[in-house]
């Protein structure tokens, strides 16, 4: 049985509560937006905004611990992939929120946690319980940021886990076991 580098407690734990989190707020936001569900929208605001905790500290914390690679056979052009992939997947923690951010704040709805206004909504006053846009087009290319941003993820994820099962099933190593808490070969 060979033995591998364990994967600190902190950085697998990080990875996965921000791995939920994303997942978790991808199907959300798909979900409310295709079928209009406006009551989801204020409680997925919320949780986004939650999950930038665990976001910065996940950034933090690869800023001060960078990744460590695990000895590997695959091609330059597949160990290119997957660090881009990892690249990617990273800024797309911080291009979602941000998106989103702006265009909730551009389109006057603002965003808060369960209740705490962060940024306040920008009521019309001559249709009450509506919002007045800040600006237009702005909003509609934040829109349309947040929502590509989401197809480009999604892509992501889908080459991210395609890349991890390889590993697990193709070449056998423990780059998933070690994610998972792991340490041996199996
Ligand atoms: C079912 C879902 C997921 C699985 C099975 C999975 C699996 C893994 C595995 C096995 C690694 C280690 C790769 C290595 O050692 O080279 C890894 C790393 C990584 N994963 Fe995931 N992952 C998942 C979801 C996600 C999500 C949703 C994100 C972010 C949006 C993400 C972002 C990353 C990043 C950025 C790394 C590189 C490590 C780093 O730079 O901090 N993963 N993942
Ligand atoms: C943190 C990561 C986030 C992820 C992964 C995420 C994901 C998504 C996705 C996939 C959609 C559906 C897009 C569409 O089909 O139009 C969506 C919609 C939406 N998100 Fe997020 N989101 C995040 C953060 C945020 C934040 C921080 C806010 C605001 C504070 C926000 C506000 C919205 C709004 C208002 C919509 C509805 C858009 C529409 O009706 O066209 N999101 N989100």
């Amino acid at each position: 049985m060979n033995h591998i580098p364990a994967i600190n407690k902190a950085t697998r734990s990080l990875h996965w509560i921000v791995a939920l989190a994303m997942l978790g707020l991808l199907a959300m936001g798909f979900y409310m937006s295709k079928f209009e569900v406006w009551g989801l929208y204020e409680l997925h605001k919320s949780l986004a905004l939650l999950a930038c905790i665990a976001i910065a500290l996940r950034l933090f914390w690869r800023y001060l611990r960078p990744w460590q690679a695990l000895p590997s056979k695959a091609s330059p052009m597949m160990q290119g992939l997957a660090k881009w992939t990892h690249r990617l997947l990273l800024m797309s923690t911080l291009a979602m929120p941000i998106s989103g951010m702006l265009f909730s704040g551009i389109s006057g709805h603002g965003f808060g946690v369960f209740g705490l206004r962060l940024l306040a909504a920008n009521p019309d006053p001559m249709q009450p319980g509506e919002v007045l846009s800040h600006n237009k087009s702005l909003e509609v290319l934040a829109q349309n940021l947040h929502e590509y941003f989401g197809y480009a993820v999604v892509a992501l994820l889908l080459l991210h886990i395609a890349g991890a099962l390889k590993h697990h099933w193709v070449d056998k190593d423990a780059t998933l076991l070690r994610m998972l808490g792991g340490t041996s070969k199996h």
